[in-house]
């Protein structure tokens, strides 16, 4: 069977499906068994797949149809212009997640403005922490920007972190980020200081599971959806520990679930904090929240 016919039946069987973005999808899925990019399908649609990749290219259609995630079939999601490995042991990245690295970046250099330092921000000297890191996408989005700065990324999920190891190897930064596995900050020494912590917790509530989608459901890791019964549940342990670990005038980035900020503002009502704001994201909810230590 050649790419084109391939193609259109595997968009046929999605659209059939009701699976969303069914086209794209087919593509993805195309290109990954063929090993190609698109120019290869809408310029050379008449090659001919071998039977071994028909056959692949149809059993992931079908798992498609299942309700796996695209991203855990081609083992692949882009995040902050890097492509990031993802494994049903990690949360696929989110676009959504981007706005904890442009609050950080924003917020790190508005620090160096306020110490009188020249703008241009390598991370020289900046400790980071990483909580919660999954895939590892926040620690090496920031690595990749501030070449300068050391990273601790932790995880409770030990599979998560062999994940987010192997793509931090990839992209040259292993030597910068350390992956500890703890929860929280339980196994980062008391004496230890960042300049920057961010996290994106889990933040679903276990109330909301049967209005997500089965993709996410059915398929993400339970351990990085469900924050508890409510959802925001780890925040308050997350900010607690934060503020005994951020240095005077250190920033801590968070992101927030869509209706997390009521039980999240409260718990930066601290003399512990200041210049605390919070970042809409583009469908206008409120996504991440930041603030210094005093
Ligand atoms: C929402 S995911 C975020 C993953 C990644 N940082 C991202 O933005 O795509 C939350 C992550 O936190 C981890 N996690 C959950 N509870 C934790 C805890 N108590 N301590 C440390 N990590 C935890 C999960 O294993 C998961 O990888």
């Amino acid at each position: 069977m050649n790419a084109k016919t391939a193609f259109k039946l595997g968009i046929g069987k999605l659209c059939d499906a009701g699976v969303p973005s069914f086209t794209l999808a087919a593509e993805l899925l195309l290109l990954h068994i063929a090993g190609k990019d698109r120019t290869w399908l809408y310029a050379h649609p008449e090659d001919e797949l071998s039977d071994a990749q028909e056959l692949e290219f149809f059993a992931l259609i079908a798992s498609r149809v299942a309700g796996v995630p695209t991203q855990y079939l081609t083992e692949k999601q882009e995040f902050w212009g890097i492509e990031f490995e993802v494994t049903s042991a990690v949360l696929i990245p989110r676009p959504e997640t981007e706005h904890v690295i442009e609050v950080a970046l924003d917020r790190l250099a508005v620090r160096e403005i306020r110490a009188g330092r020249k703008q241009t921000l390598s991370g020289e000297g900046l400790n980071i922490a990483d909580i919660g890191t999954g895939s590892g996408c926040i620690a090496v989005a920031l690595a990749k920007d501030l070449p300068g700065a050391q990273f601790v990324a932790t995880d409770i999920s030990p599979s998560a972190l062999e994940v987010a190891r192997r793509n931090a190897e990839r992209v040259g930064f292993a030597d910068r980020i350390k992956f500890v596995l703890s929860n929280l900050f339980d196994e980062i020494p008391s004496s230890q200081r960042f300049q920057l912590i961010a996290s994106n917790p889990p933040y679903i509530g276990r109330n909301e599971a049967s209005t997500l989608a089965r993709e996410v459901r059915d398929h993400e890791p339970e351990i990085a959806l469900y924050g508890g019964e409510e959802g925001y549940e780890l925040y308050a342990d997350l900010v607690t520990q934060s503020a005994e670990h951020l240095e005077p005038g250190g920033i801590l980035v968070l992101e927030l679930g869509h209706n997390s900020l009521p039980a999240v503002q409260p718990l930066f009502d601290s003399p512990q904090w200041t210049h605390v704001g919070v970042t809409n994201d583009l469908a206008g909810i409120p996504r991440v929240i930041a603030a210094e230590r005093t």
